[in-house]
């Protein structure tokens, strides 16, 4: 494994790796033993979309590793003026041992892979979000002690998030089931990797999609970069919250997972927040350990 540009580039081997590494890492945190395994080396982060997990978790993460991060906010850098990819890809490589880059266009982040020399590990594009569901597939196989036949609900738009989820649970042997109306559903390259997977299914019924769901997730309706779309968007989502009586649904006692940041009263009820929010706030930690194990696997 050379970069982390999508959860498609990776069996089902390396996704159980960088899991079980992520636990001992966690482990090792918990228990105060150093694990300084990139030490002397600089991870670059280049942002071209806001980030609270994504940010703090790569910057403590290289930290603790005995390594140091660099910030780089394309408004900053001559990218945001319009150096080509290519070029920043083949100077960072020069000063850098890896690059995480959160961006819009899936492209952006293969062409730097593409140019550069150095591991590229994908921060959030439009396409796909690879370090979150890594966080949560570790977060659900904390819970349950397994990943294998769990079903996971997904409820409300095909975005980001959705695309890497069909791809991280199907690969780990897990059930999906995508709930969104027609005109928002997951990237087509997607459906066609899931198309004939009987753990897959595709409905515009959220009560359909949780029947039986070990695991409910949401996430915004409105991704960053739809910001315009936001009025539109609330009214076509509208039915597609997880609240109290979808939850019933579920299966007993079934977790719920949401990338964050979340949106009370939107795509979920303060109160199915709040009821969940040690699941919740644990997978949002979970980012940090699995993406260390991330840096690890690509930079060692
Ligand atoms: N879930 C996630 O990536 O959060 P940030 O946008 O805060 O990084
Ligand atoms: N779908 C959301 C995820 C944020 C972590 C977005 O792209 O804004």
């Amino acid at each position: 494994m050379k970069h982390l540009l999508k959860l498609l580039d990776l069996g089902s081997e390396e996704i159980i790796g960088i899991l079980d590494l992520a636990d001992q890492l966690k482990y090792e945190r918990k228990n105060h033993i150093p694990h300084p395994h990139l030490a002397g080396k600089s991870i670059g982060l280049i942002f071209q979309k806001s980030s609270t997990r994504t940010r703090v978790s790569f910057e403590t993460g290289i930290y603790q590793l005995g390594g140091q991060p660099l910030f780089l906010s394309s408004k900053d850098l001559q990218i945001g003026r319009g150096e080509p990819v290519q070029d920043t890809a083949r100077v960072l490589s020069r000063y850098l041992d890896g690059i995480m880059i959160r961006t819009f266009e899936q492209k952006e982040v293969e062409d730097l892979a593409k140019y550069g020399s150095i591991p590229i590990i994908n921060g959030l594009t439009d396409f796909c979000h690879p370090c979150q569901v890594l966080a949560d597939l570790m977060t659900i196989r904390e819970h349950y002690a397994k990943l294998e036949g769990l079903k996971l609900a997904y409820i409300g738009d095909g975005n980001n998030m959705t695309n890497s989820l069909i791809v991280g649970c199907l690969k780990t042997g897990m059930k999906i089931s995508v709930a969104c109306p027609e005109g928002y559903r997951p990237d087509p390259v997607v459906l066609d990797f899931a198309k004939g997977n009987p753990g897959f299914e595709l409905t515009d019924d959220p009560k359909q999609a949780v029947r039986d769901a070990d695991v409910v997730y949401t996430d915004t309706w409105a991704s960053m970069g739809q910001e315009a779309e936001k009025e539109a968007r609330i009214k076509a989502f509208a039915g597609y919250q997880v609240n109290a009586e979808l939850m019933q649904l579920a299966k007993e006692g079934a977790m719920v997972q949401h990338c964050l940041p979340a949106y009370r009263g939107q795509e979920i009820t303060d109160e199915v927040f709040e009821a969940h929010a040690d699941e919740l706030f644990e997978e949002a930690e979970n980012r940090l350990h699995a993406q260390k194990a991330v840096m690890v696997t690509l930079m060692k």
